[in-house]
């Protein structure tokens, strides 16, 4: 097939992309490169820069013709979409009214939309199926729920076969491609830093009413994340629009996670206990039945430690990230 991958320079996206590569896909990647690094732009494919908030600019790639999209192209930090909510709004809904319209015009028939576990908020059960009310808490998870249903209804009346994935908290690194946040947001690379730094890691709420207190949360390893998109680029039928949860099916605390990265880098991390952050859930972890049935995607790297020690390998490659 030949794919185009929006926002490919950055953390997921580059690593899908060189997936794409890999099992012999024409790539193309498209990437504004305001939070992605040209440098993680896969060998084998195509980088055409500008924002999917450029309406010409998209009809203009996209009329060379594609099979299909996957769409991780979008702004993700819960907290700024709280001070900002036009903006997020702005990118991720009317960027992707501008790829859908394209695509329209262009016939491409396939998309693989990155969506998230913070459109369900706060889940009454976990582990969370799909069918769970989304309900999210903050304008991040709205403009994504959005984005669903956007393309639920396009996929209904224009025949486009799509497929919404809604990750859990992803981690780990492949070969030369990793995590590069700014700000970093994420726990993983979070505590190495502080292992490389010899600086220190909060922990946020330790009086949950979990295992050891501390928050749990679903981890998946960004190459079995992106082994998922190749499966569900293929599966959907014309005028379907699947949703598939994406995680691990097992939790780990933040404590646990700590304790891992401790053993993962033979280093001392300072952790400080700190007051629990507001609209934080104590458990947020996915039922994968329904992605496991009917594709018969399987985590490959389930455990905590194989995340943790390619994520610390990649840090050590680049210890300034793609800078
Ligand atoms: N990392 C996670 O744990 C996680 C969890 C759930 C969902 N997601 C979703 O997965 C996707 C990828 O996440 P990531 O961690 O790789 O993020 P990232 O910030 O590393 O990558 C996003 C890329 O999109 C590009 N981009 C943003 N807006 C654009 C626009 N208007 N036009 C063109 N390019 C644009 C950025 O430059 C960046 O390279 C996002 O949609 C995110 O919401 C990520």
């Amino acid at each position: 097939m030949k794919v185009l991958v929006t926002g490919g320079a950055g953390y997921i996206g580059s690593v899908v992309a060189s997936q794409l590569v890999e099992a012999g896909h024409e790539t193309v990647v498209l990437d504004d490169l305001s939070k992605g690094h040209e440098d993680a732009v896969p060998e084998g494919t195509r980088l055409v820069c500008g924002s999917l908030l450029d309406g010409d600019f998209v009809r203009g790639t996209l009329s060379e013709g594609f099979d299909g999209v996957l769409h991780f192209a979008a702004l993700s930090l819960v907290g700024e979409s709280v001070e900002q909510p036009e903006r997020y709004y702005r990118n991720n809904v009317c960027g992707t009214l501008n790829l859908l319209e394209a695509m329209r015009e262009a016939g491409t028939g396939r998309l693989v939309f990155s969506s998230t576990a913070a459109v369900y908020g706060e889940p009454q059960e976990v582990p969370i199926e799909e069918t769970a009310p989304a309900l999210p808490t903050n304008p991040y998870g709205s403009s994504k729920l959005a984005v669903d249903r956007l393309i639920g209804a396009v996929a209904e009346a224009r025949e486009l076969a799509a497929t919404t994935l809604r990750y859990f908290n992803v981690a780990g690194a492949s070969g030369r491609f990793g995590e590069d946040h700014h700000p970093e947001t994420h726990l993983i690379p979070l505590v190495l830093k502080a292992a490389a730094q010899s600086s220190s890691v909060k922990i946020f709420g330790t009086d949950y009413e979990t295992r050891d207190g501390t928050a749990v949360r679903d981890y998946i390893h960004v190459e079995d994340l992106g082994r998922a998109h190749l499966l569900a680029l293929e599966a959907a039928a014309p005028g379907e629009h699947r949703v598939y949860n994406l995680g691990n099916g097992a939790g780990f605390s933040v404590k646990e996670v700590v304790e891992a990265a401790r053993r993962v880098t033979g280093r001392e991390i300072d952790a400080v206990e700190a007051p629990r952050r507001a609209g934080d859930p104590p458990v947020l972890v996915a039922s994968s039945e329904r992605i496991r049935a009917d594709l018969g995607w399987k985590p490959e790297k389930p455990g905590l430690e194989a995340m943790i020690s390619d994520a610390w390998a990649w840090m050590r490659d680049h210890p300034d990230g793609y800078e």
